[in-house]
């Protein structure tokens, strides 16, 4: 078999499709392209295509159609499920958006932003603050992330329980769809009940419906004020109850509620330059608590800290230190971003995104923690993440010295039974990271049959052709490249 199953003429077509013909075809350059952030996959392609516009977009799959070519799209290459990577084959093209950056409209009034994919999000956040507006998704790799990567993989973050994942801060999109048509719902509206509202087919699945090329986003009144907390809880049953009280007491005021085990601060003072243990004496767990408002009236500063003296009162918190500067702020932050880094630093770690509803994220904690603890002796528990989202990162890192393969070697029974308590609680395997290529087996286990029925009926329809993201989400069917 040649390197490349894509003739060179289509690849000159291919080529020609784009101006400038800006490809990249050289093994060197394609490299980055084809291996994941966490290097669980990599694949092959003949050629990275790199449009400018939407028109070009259209005009690379219209040839991919023609010639039952598959087509990779991607972002900034921060999936955690090898949603942006080729397979091996190669015989799919990767199809990178970087080229589209432009931020088409700023619409203070609106309080909205139409934005191309290829923006990198921090540059939307910069844009928004630029007007006195706030762009709320926020985002570990903010930086390097892009938003047509936010928006197919519905990004969720730190600031979801106050305003919503990906998918509720979009008014409209523009799709390139399988055919090479272009959907035009770029629409700046509030309100739009005129028939199926199309946009919710392609946030969220993973670029196998359709290329987002352009999205109209919400903005919201810049904050004021931020008041910011790292709290130790007496365990998490306490953090949730903290979470429902100072809800109340706030009067909703809380951006952020993100669990941090003691693990987490171990992790990150020892692997991350700048990270120092937030309070006085260790404790098991900790929230980092944020409250934010666009009244400069409101003291959160003060309400924040009545409630914590409440708390502790009741004994549901067992200490807490208040960031009275922007340097302590910044500090508190970065210890929470950078646990992924430190985990990496640290050895291997098996990983887990699952929601639960709120209510039951103590008993999960438990009963998981529980069975980690006499089922995985070499590993050790790092529960974190996004508590007021019902959101935990419920990853299991190697302890040291322990040997990295035959710990890693165990993950699939490990993540079964994590992922079958999971199911018994009716929460979801899944809650942030999407499916990718490495979920998919999950997906068939754990999604409603009827639902997943309607998925590849969804597919069929919007993909006859089966050359958009093949082998993403879902299985590859024989028709597909
Ligand atoms: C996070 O919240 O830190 C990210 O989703 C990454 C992770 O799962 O480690
Ligand atoms: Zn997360």
């Amino acid at each position: 078999m040649s390197q490349t199953q894509i003739p060179v003429a289509v690849l000159n077509q291919l080529k020609s499709a784009v101006s400038a013909g800006d490809v990249i075809e050289q093994a060197e350059q394609v490299e980055p392209f084809v291996h994941d952030f966490r290097h669980l996959f990599s694949g092959r392609t003949p050629m990275v295509v790199l449009p400018d516009n939407t028109a070009e977009v259209a005009n690379v799959v219209r040839i991919c159609a023609e010639h039952r070519i598959g087509i990779v799209p991607h972002g900034g290459n921060t999936s955690y499920c090898g949603g942006a990577t080729p397979d091996a084959s190669g015989s799919q093209i990767v199809l990178a958006l970087k080229r589209m950056h432009r931020i088409r409209k700023v619409q203070p009034l609106d309080y909205a932003i139409t934005v191309e994919s290829g923006c990198a999000l921090a540059d939307v956040q910069a844009a928004a603050d630029a007007v006195e507006r706030l762009f709320p998704l926020s985002l570990g790799s903010e930086g390097s992330c892009q938003i047509g990567g936010n928006l197919s993989t519905n990004a969720g973050g730190t600031a979801v329980l106050r305003y919503g994942m990906m998918r509720d801060l979009v008014l409209g999109l523009e799709v390139v769809l399988a055919d090479g048509r272009v959907l035009d719902v770029l629409k700046d509206l509030r309100k739009d009940n005129t028939g199926y509202d199309l946009r919710h087919l392609f946030i969220g699945s993973e670029g196998t419906l359709g290329i987002i090329t352009a999205a109209c986003l919400k903005l919201f009144p810049k904050p004021a004020g931020t008041a910011t907390a790292i709290v130790a809880v007496r365990d998490p049953a306490a953090a949730v109850q903290l979470l429902a009280s100072l809800r109340t007491s706030s009067g909703d005021a809380v951006t952020t509620f993100e669990l941090i085990p003691r693990l987490a601060v171990d992790l990150t003072t020892r692997h991350i330059s700048g990270v120092s243990d937030p309070l006085d004496r260790p404790h098991e767990w900790y929230v980092l608590v944020e409250l934010t408002s666009a009244r400069p009236e409101d003291a959160l500063e003060s309400a924040l800290e009545g409630a914590l003296a409440q708390a502790i009162d009741s004994g549901l918190v067992l200490d807490a230190a208040l960031a009275s500067s922007l340097r302590q702020r910044e500090a508190l932050w970065r210890m929470r971003e950078s646990v992924p880094e430190a985990q990496r630093h640290a050895g291997g770690s098996i990983k887990h995104d699952v929601s639960l509803p709120i209510s039951a994220i103590a008993e999960f904690i438990t009963r998981a923690g529980g069975w980690v603890a006499s089922h995985v002796p070499d590993g050790q528990l790092m529960a974190y993440g996004h508590l007021g989202d019902g959101n935990l990162h419920f990853n299991i890192q190697q302890r040291d010295g322990a040997d990295v393969k035959v710990f890693l070697a165990r993950a699939p029974t490990i993540q079964r039974a994590i992922h079958d308590l999971v199911a018994e609680l009716r929460g979801s395997f899944s809650a942030e990271h999407g499916i990718g290529q490495l979920k998919i087996a999950e997906l068939e286990r754990y999604k409603d049959p009827v639902a997943l029925a309607l998925m590849r009926e969804l597919k069929r329809a919007l993909d006859p052709l089966g050359i958009l993201n093949p082998g993403k989400v879902l299985r590859k069917e024989s028709r597909t490249s």
